[in-house]
């Protein structure tokens, strides 16, 4: 007699999800690896696993509608010789003219300058459109050099060297054919119509002493005027914003691992880095050691898309956050109106990531002349500031909350943490304890 196993329900592999065996088989039919644009779509330890504790018996919250919150922060105190001063600690992150259309651009320059904060070019250089509707834009100085020079330089308000971003620290991005109008082959310097790979690494240094160099370089063409910011993805953060301050930077920009990218492949944006949470306080701590905290100021990106976020990034010792995916949302991105288009292109609202392929609905990460269309910069640009409005009186509820009058007074003591991993990372207290895990490392 034969054994059978008794029936079972059909049981799928945690391993080989559906996901995974899509991926699988789309590899094994094209031999194509998977590039998309957004960042770790993957749960990561986030800003979601902290909780702000609130005013007590031994803390006395401010009132609402009478007692001052302030939320102005001044970038750029150490060296430069004209600091940047913000209305507020949200700034619009480096986002390509070439991965965004125009329209976009000079929608994320009204947006920020509405809102009293500054706006960032990206790889591609400097778009007549931006500068002129940005009150104050940081120019990006990129391993790519594409659109770089020196006019640019001079025209900006801040600079910023990116070293790396967090959706792909140590990778560089990508352009698709489909992208390179003649409007983006121009600026590059670079034929119409082929892909372009950014650099991974600037061609002229080799290490931190080749940053030093660049940084002295970079204030004698701009007369010591402009802050000198240095961007680096969510790594290795201690050691890169200590070898940034020794560079001489004005302000360090820190991108963790869910920060958006406008092209690279799959594998790097969910598999290299470090959650933002995880990189904030030992950048925090650098700054300390250094005798620095506070007069480097630290800007943190990476998935930031509340109130909340802000004040929990600004709580743990950054000085102001950035965005790039939410602003993007803010002024359109992924808005299911498009819905019938985004199923045209395999794909939903909310889920679209295919940014590369310069085909979306909404006019924002194309050069489609007539896609581009769509997009009004001028209602675009007051729906991000009414957005950039929510978060701030979202950041300053909280830290009335909390008895603070100025934003930059959230602490760490502030905070709780949900999961052991977060109270780690984090270095606060696990809910209910007085245990931070790991206290004796950074
Ligand atoms: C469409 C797009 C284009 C980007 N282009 C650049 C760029 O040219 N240079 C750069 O340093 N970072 C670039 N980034 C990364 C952003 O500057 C920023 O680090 C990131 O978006 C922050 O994370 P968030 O998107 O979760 O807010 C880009 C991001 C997006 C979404």
């Amino acid at each position: 007699m034969s054994y059978q196993n008794p029936p079972t329900p059909p049981r799928k592999s945690a391993t080989f999800d559906d996901y995974t065996l899509a991926e699988i088989r789309r590899a094994a039919a094209t031999g194509i690896y998977d590039i998309r644009g957004g960042g770790t779509k993957r749960k990561v330890p986030h800003f979601d696993d902290l909780l702000f504790l609130g005013a007590s018996i031994s803390r006395y919250p401010l009132e609402g509608y009478r007692e001052r919150c302030d939320t102005s922060v001044t970038l750029g105190t150490r060296f430069a010789r004209k600091p940047i001063q913000l209305k507020i600690p949200i700034t619009i992150a480096g986002m390509s003219f070439g991965s965004l259309s125009a329209n976009a651009k000079e929608a994320l320059g009204r947006g920020a300058t509405l809102s009293g904060t500054s706006t960032t070019t990206g790889d591609g250089g400097m778009t007549e459109e931006e500068r002129g509707h940005s009150n104050i834009l940081v120019y990006q100085y990129l391993p790519s050099r594409y659109g770089m020079n020196p006019r640019d330089l001079r025209r900006a308000d801040a600079i910023e060297v990116v070293v790396g971003q967090g959706a792909k620290p140590g990778g560089g991005g990508m352009l698709l054919g489909q992208k390179i109008s003649d409007r983006v082959a121009e600026m590059r310097t670079l034929p119409k119509g082929i892909d372009q790979r950014s650099a991974c690494r600037h061609p002229d240094w080799t290490g931190p002493d080749d940053l030093e160099i660049k940084i002295l370089e970079l204030r004698e063409i701009t007369d010591w005027e402009k802050p000198i910011y240095v961007k680096v993805g969510g790594a290795r953060p201690y050691y890169d914003t200590a070898l940034a301050v020794k560079a001489g930077a004005d302000v360090v920009v820190l991108d963790g691992m869910q920060g958006g990218t406008a092209a690279t492949q799959d594998v790097f944006i969910e598999h290299v880095g470090q959650p933002t949470l995880a990189c904030i306080r030992p950048a925090v701590r650098a700054l300390q050691d250094l005798g620095m905290h506070r007069k480097v100021q630290l800007i943190v990106s990476g998935g930031i898309r509340s109130g909340a976020d802000v004040a929990k990034a600004l709580a743990l010792g950054a000085d102001a956050v950035s965005i790039g995916t939410a602003a993007l949302v803010a002024i359109g991105d992924n808005d299911p109106k498009w819905e019938d288009e985004y199923r045209k292109l395999g794909t939903t609202a909310g889920a679209y990531d295919d940014w590369h392929e310069g085909k979306d609905p909404a006019g924002i990460t194309t050069q489609d002349p007539a896609l581009m269309a769509r997009l009004d910069p001028v209602a675009a640009g007051r729906r991000l500031a009414n957005y950039l409005k929510v978060m701030t009186l979202e950041a300053q509820t909280i830290a009335r909350a909390c008895g603070h009058n100025h934003v930059h007074n959230l602490e760490p003591e502030d905070l709780c943490a949900l999961t052991i991993e977060a109270a780690a990372m984090a270095g606060v207290p696990l809910a209910g304890t007085d245990w931070i895990p790991g206290k004796s490392g950074f």
